[in-house]
């Protein structure tokens, strides 16, 4: 049998245990929860609008980067009208045919160079890439990559949730409780390593990267590939940073500086006690 994991391939027990969890998975219920993923920090977009941008757009204009064959679009909502943009963008050569003096005031700073009309998008679509453009266009960061400090108590318990599986994730991955324990959260599986102390482990930057994909290739297989929206990851992310702090915080009030050795086995007790609850647990469900 050939198994895509990123884990040792000689651990057969481990991989017992693997098949065993992915056999209780099947049987879960996927609940859809209501997620956005273009939601940034807050500031709302249309996806679709980022994608037509990138697309369509990025070719002749910047967000700030300057002029390119057309002008710098940053801040282009507060030099013009809504209403102008909107019909400029869809049908310039009409606008400028028209005699519209900014029009033709840009058209002949531009060298004669002329937008394409794009009559075949929406008034819709261009206002949502309109919206998009004024809230950051290109410079919006993907929700994930703030930087978890920043989180709010609300998106911790999101994330602690989440993480334990008392809401379930978008795509229908299980929960990382079911393989993962974190110290504070109650029981959790012994199959993953413990995650009390990962924030710290990876920081930030690498943690954001490593939430992007699955543990394991075979989680997604039912998702077409979908993970974690940015939102679930960002969440999670700020759940095992509070975990960590937590846990650092104990650590340092409990024990003298002076004896980091027991230190050390204070925070190491809480494993075969989960593990423990773990397999008495599996027992009193077996048939
Ligand atoms: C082939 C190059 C090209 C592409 C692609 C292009 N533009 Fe333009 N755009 C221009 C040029 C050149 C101008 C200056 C006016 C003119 O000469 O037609 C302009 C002007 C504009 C203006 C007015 C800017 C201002 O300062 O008032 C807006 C808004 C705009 N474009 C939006 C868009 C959007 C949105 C897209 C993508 C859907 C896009 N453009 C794609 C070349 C392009
Ligand atoms: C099916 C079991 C399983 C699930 C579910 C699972 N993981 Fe894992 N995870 C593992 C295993 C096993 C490893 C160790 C992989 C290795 O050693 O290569 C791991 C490794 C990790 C690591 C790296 C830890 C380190 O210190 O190197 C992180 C972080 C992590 N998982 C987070 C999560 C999060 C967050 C979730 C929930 C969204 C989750 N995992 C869900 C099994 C799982």
């Amino acid at each position: 049998m050939k198994l895509g994991v990123r884990t040792c391939a000689g651990k057969t027990h481990r991989l017992a245990q693997i098949v065993l969890l992915l056999m209780v998975a099947g049987a879960v219920q996927f609940a859809w929860a209501d997620d956005d993923d273009s939601n940034a920090g807050g500031a709302k977009f249309s996806p679709e609008a980022a994608a037509t941008f990138n697309k369509r757009c990025t070719a002749c204009h910047t967000y700030g980067k300057g002029i390119k064959v057309g002008p710098d679009l940053k801040g282009v909502n507060d030099r013009r009208k809504r209403d102008w943009l909107v019909k400029f963008i869809h049908g310039s050569s009409l606008v400028i045919k028209s005699g519209d003096p900014t029009a033709v005031a840009l058209f002949a700073q531009f060298k004669q160079q002329r937008m394409p009309d794009w009559t075949d998008l929406s008034e819709k679509q261009i206002n949502d890439i309109l919206d998009f453009v004024a809230i950051g266009g290109p410079d919006i960061k993907p929700a994930d990559e703030r930087n978890a400090e920043l989180a709010l108590p609300a998106e911790i318990e999101l994330g602690r949730q989440l993480f334990v599986g008392e809401r379930r994730l978008k795509y229908g991955s299980q929960s990382c409780r079911s393989c993962h324990g974190v110290r504070g959260a109650g029981w959790g599986g012994s199959l993953g390593p413990d995650l009390t102390q990962t924030y710290f482990k990876f920081q930030d930057r690498a943690l954001t990267e490593f939430l992007r994909h699955p543990c394991f290739q075979w989680d997604t297989a039912g998702a077409g590939g979908r993970y974690l929206t940015a939102k679930e990851s960002f969440a999670i992310k700020s759940f095992l940073r509070q975990a960590a702090l937590h846990q650092s915080a104990h650590v340092d009030a409990a024990v003298p500086p002076s004896r980091p050795a027991s230190a050390e086995k204070a925070s190491l007790t809480a494993a075969p006690v989960a593990a423990a609850q773990q397999r008495s647990d599996r027992k009193g469900n077996a048939p």
